[in-house]
């Protein structure tokens, strides 16, 4: 099945009285239990892509059909939060994390936003926190953690409501090359044992390395696909 098919996506900003386009016409699919990487130079249209992918922005021309049957560009904004809180789980450069809850609690978070049971919260959330080795910080708060350590936490909520696509946009930006290291291979590890899909965005030849699939993005158009 085709997760994600990109059709003829295009889209401009406004600035002002300039516009400013991000991607120019753009087509790819995605087919389930991929593990694709989008590289492209900076400005080039990543983040803007994952966005639209993500229901978090729309194109001006153009669409993305997700799980062969949401159109992005018709969605309204009640019914594309409710397939983010489903279906899709983000990681983000700078990781979202809410600073007042503890670690167990931020990965807890989607779980209670969907009406889950205590139980299979508990349940969940124990599982993920020995995926991503964060065992002995679960009562810790993410200021006091490492940006590994935070980053682990990011993937962690990202993938405790089993979504079925997983976006991430730089996941390791911040990170060294060490901790970027075990965050690809605990991304990798997920994406086998439960089949998500996976798109990354990244600069980091490291990241590059470790794709199934290189998507190459310049001037928000597909270089090479
Ligand atoms: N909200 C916005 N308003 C206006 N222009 C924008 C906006 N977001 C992005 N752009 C422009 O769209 C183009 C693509 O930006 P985008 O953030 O998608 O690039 P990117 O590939 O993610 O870059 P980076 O690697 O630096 O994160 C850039 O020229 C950028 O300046
Ligand atoms: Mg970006």
């Amino acid at each position: 099945m085709e997760t994600v098919k990109v059709e003829n996506v295009k889209k401009t900003y406004q600035l002002g009285k300039t516009f400013v386009p991000a991607l120019n016409g753009v087509n790819f699919n995605i087919k389930n239990g991929e593990f694709t990487c989008i590289v492209g130079p900076s400005g080039s249209g990543k983040t803007t892509l994952l966005n639209i992918i993500g229901c978090l922005d729309t194109p001006t021309e153009g669409t993305a059909i997700l799980f062969g049957k949401h159109d992005v560009s018709k969605l309204n904004d009640k019914e594309a939060t409710k397939l983010r809180r489903g279906k899709i789980g983000f990681i983000f450069q700078t990781f979202n994390l809410i600073p007042v809850l503890n670690v167990y609690e931020n990965i807890e978070f989607p779980l209670i936003i969907q009406g889950i049971s205590k139980e299979e919260r508990e349940k969940r959330v124990n599982e993920l926190i020995d995926e991503v080795g964060l065992r002995e910080f679960v009562k810790h708060k993410p200021e006091e953690l490492s940006g590994g350590q935070r980053q682990r936490i990011a993937v962690a909520r990202a993938l405790v409501t089993k979504p079925e696509l997983v976006l991430a946009d730089e996941p390791t930006a911040n990170l060294d090359s060490e901790n970027g290291a075990n965050i690809m291979r605990i991304m990798r590890e997920l994406n086998e044992k439960h089949n998500a899909t996976f798109i990354f965005s990244t600069h980091d030849q490291r990241v590059i390395d470790m794709a199934k699939r290189i998507i190459k993005i310049e001037d928000g158009r597909i270089k090479e696909n």
